[in-house]
């Protein structure tokens, strides 16, 4: 039987640990809140010194990781950590294992607690290898390995929640704009599809095409039209009665890539102004 440890047993970890159990893993867990791990036919660990070779790590940032696992020696294990944290810290978190005897895979997993363990869950990897641990890995999700940059997980993670974020946040704000979610779904989901599919609405794709050849045709939709457009997206909010701070930024995006000379492109130089923005720091 093959062990592993969870570590953390919030929403995600707890599931986890639930899912490892059901495969017929041998598992074995702790918690700050050791009360969290009731119910789970799963060895509670007094300490993450006394975890296995295989440990799974999820918790609220990887602050917690250091204030879990202190100063324990980590020869011989790999630490598979999908908390959430800045690149930066994951490739900081990297030295840290390393300076202890372990190795980390950093991770970023896809779904919400009901979809681990489905065929919908997709989880990024980076930093060590995970060959030796595919098998247990593939118990959370389809493993996508990114790279050994550790912080590239991170990055990929983050990326895609910030689409996920801000996809979500537009439709809130357009269904209080419609005043109603339901009415608004159908159109919503069939354009949201369209944006990543083949054909006239397929954005995403004309989009990624654009933005990796730095070229941006605004011949059949031009930016200041758009940026006008915003601007009445903004208005009609606020007759709505509606908080604007979303709509505006996006207004005030759109007019910053016009003010650098964007007027007459499409749509995707808007990364343009994007990329200004961490250029002045
Ligand atoms: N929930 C989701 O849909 C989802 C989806 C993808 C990824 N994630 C990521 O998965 C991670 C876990 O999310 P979650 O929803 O399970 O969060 P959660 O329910 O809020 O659980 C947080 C966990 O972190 C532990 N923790 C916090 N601070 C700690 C510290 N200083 N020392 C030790 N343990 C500490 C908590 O322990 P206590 O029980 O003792 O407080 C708990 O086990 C997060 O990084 C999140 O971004 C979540």
């Amino acid at each position: 039987m093959t062990n592993v440890t969870v570590i953390g047993l919030g929403a995600m970890g707890r599931k986890m640990a639930d899912v490892y159990i059901e495969r017929g893993y041998d598992v074995s867990v702790w918690n700050r809140t050791p009360e969290r791990a009731a119910g789970l036919k799963a060895k509670l660990l007094d300490s993450p010194a006394q975890a296995g070779d295989l440990v799974i790590i999820s918790q609220v940032d990887y602050q917690a990781m250091y204030d879990s696992f202190g100063e324990a020696d980590l020869t011989g294990k790999t630490l598979v950590n999908l908390s959430s944290d800045t690149p930066e810290r994951l490739r900081e978190a990297a030295r840290w294992v390393a300076d202890r005897g372990g190795r980390l895979v950093t991770g970023g997993i896809m779904v919400p607690p009901p979809g681990i363990g489905t065929p919908v869950s997709y989880v990024f990897y980076s930093g060590a290898p995970v060959e030796e641990h595919r098998e247990a890995l593939s118990v959370l999700g389809d493993v996508q390995y990114v790279g050994e940059d550790p912080g590239l997980a991170m990055l990929y993670y983050q990326s895609m929640l910030y689409i996920f974020w801000s996809t979500l946040t537009s439709f809130m704000h357009a269904s209080a704009l419609m005043g109603s979610a339901e009415r608004l779904l159908p159109y919503a989901g069939a354009m949201v599809r369209g944006l990543a599919e083949d054909g006239p609405m397929a954005f995403l794709p004309i989009l990624a095409k654009s933005i990796e050849a730095g070229i941006y045709p605004g011949e059949e939709n031009n930016l200041h039209m758009q940026a006008v457009g915003m601007e009445h997206i903004v208005e009609a909010s606020r007759d709505a009665g509606l908080d604007t701070t979303v709509p505006e930024a996006l207004k005030d995006l759109f007019h910053q890539a016009v003010r650098l000379g964007h007027g007459g492109d499409g749509l995707a130089s808007v990364v343009e102004a994007i990329k200004a923005g961490s250029r002045r720091g």
